[in-house]
């Protein structure tokens, strides 16, 4: 059955609707033009064989097809318009808007530990001592024996220690240094007089941890040996440290103590920052009204002979002292703890 002209051109143009609302681009509304309403296209052809029919025929078709092609060209253009509104909305969404204000890239900050070990560093470099370091894994001979700590001797409980499992020799001399004082051996042996050596480093001890002690600590440790070292030297050079990191109204107490590598061995403390000096309950003193920074004292004549030197020539002092602690005092932090948490909160304050 063929169809009749009418339907022809109602075909044409439901079915050219219906093309034309699948474009989705100019390109594509180009192709649907050429198709329907171009020289050859569907429409077009109708158009063209309107003077083979008969008059009457011819009119009444002809006002068909006329409306037709209005129809279609209007529909194109409908769409030409709704596809253009359409990408222009999807510009604008992607769109920067660039008097927005920047979003902030976040700044990186060195740790607080690392901060005060600079400043502590800082200071002892002015005051003439040369920074080295040495190894986090130890031997027990370098942090026991050559500091006059004997195996089986009561004093190495001062220090709980990690010890490695492997074996040399068929023993387990190795260990995470409990102190940084092995370097103070180890810069002797391959050093002569005069020597004046900061020591910064991690230090490890097997211990429970509350507010003022942590399993893993920083030290600066201190070695001087010259001719005519003397208690004065090591007082003088602790208080003028602690005059520059803390300023003049931080008091600095100096008290008899007991470090089997020092004779005499002292403490160095500073007044308490978190309690007027005198609460039971403060974390910090436990009502004592200061805080420990650090042993001291004055090289034992043994460590002196040890490395070969004339002990009526040279005499020195040495110092190890807790970084953590001395940033307590300058941060006025109350609980060591939070060093090693790395909370970004607490360590965004510094
Ligand atoms: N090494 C000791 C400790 O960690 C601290 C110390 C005491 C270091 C006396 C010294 C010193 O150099 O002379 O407990």
């Amino acid at each position: 059955m063929t169809t009749s002209p009418h339907d022809r051109v109602a075909e044409i143009e439901r079915e050219g609707l219906e093309a034309l609302a699948g474009t989705s681009d100019e390109a594509a509304l180009d192709a649907w033009r050429v198709r329907v309403l171009g020289k050859s296209g569907t429409l077009t052809g109708v158009l063209r064989g309107l003077g083979e029919l008969p008059p009457e025929d011819r009119k009444v078709l002809g006002a068909a097809a006329n409306l037709a092609k209005n129809a279609l060209e209007a529909a194109l253009e409908e769409r030409r318009e709704a596809l253009r509104r359409a990408a222009l909305a999807s510009v604008e969404a992607d769109a920067i808007d660039v008097t927005l204000p920047g979003r902030p890239a976040p700044r990186g900050r060195l740790h607080p530990i690392t901060q005060v070990r600079r400043q502590i560093l800082d200071v002892f470099e002015r005051l003439g001592f040369l920074v080295i370091e040495g190894p986090e894994v130890e031997l027990d001979s370098y942090n026991f024996d050559s500091l006059r700590i004997p195996e089986h001797h009561p004093a190495r409980d001062m220090w709980d220690t990690f010890w490695f499992d492997e074996e040399v020799d068929g023993k387990t001399p190795l260990l995470l240094r409990t102190h940084t004082s092995p370097m103070q051996v180890r810069f002797m042996e391959t050093h002569e007089p005069p020597i004046r050596v900061a020591v910064p480093g991690r230090c490890y001890r097997y211990e429970a941890t509350d507010a003022t002690h942590e399993w893993m600590l920083e030290q600066v440790e201190l070695l001087v040996i010259d001719e005519g070292v003397s208690m004065a030297n090591l007082k003088g050079t602790l208080q003028e440290w602690a005059r520059q990191m803390f300023g003049p109204s931080r008091k600095v107490m100096m008290r008899n103590s007991y470090f089997p590598f020092v004779e005499p061995g002292v403490e160095v403390a500073v007044d308490c920052f978190a309690c007027p000096g005198d609460d039971p309950s403060c974390s910090v003193c436990r009502g004592s009204g200061w805080l420990e920074l650090m042993g001291a004292g004055m090289v034992h004549r043994d460590i002196i002979e040890a490395q070969g030197y004339d002990p009526e020539r040279y005499t020195g002092f040495a110092a190890g002292m807790g970084v953590e602690r001395v940033a307590m005092v300058l941060l006025g932090v109350s609980d060591i703890r939070d060093f090693h948490l790395n909370d970004p909160r607490f360590l965004a304050q510094f």
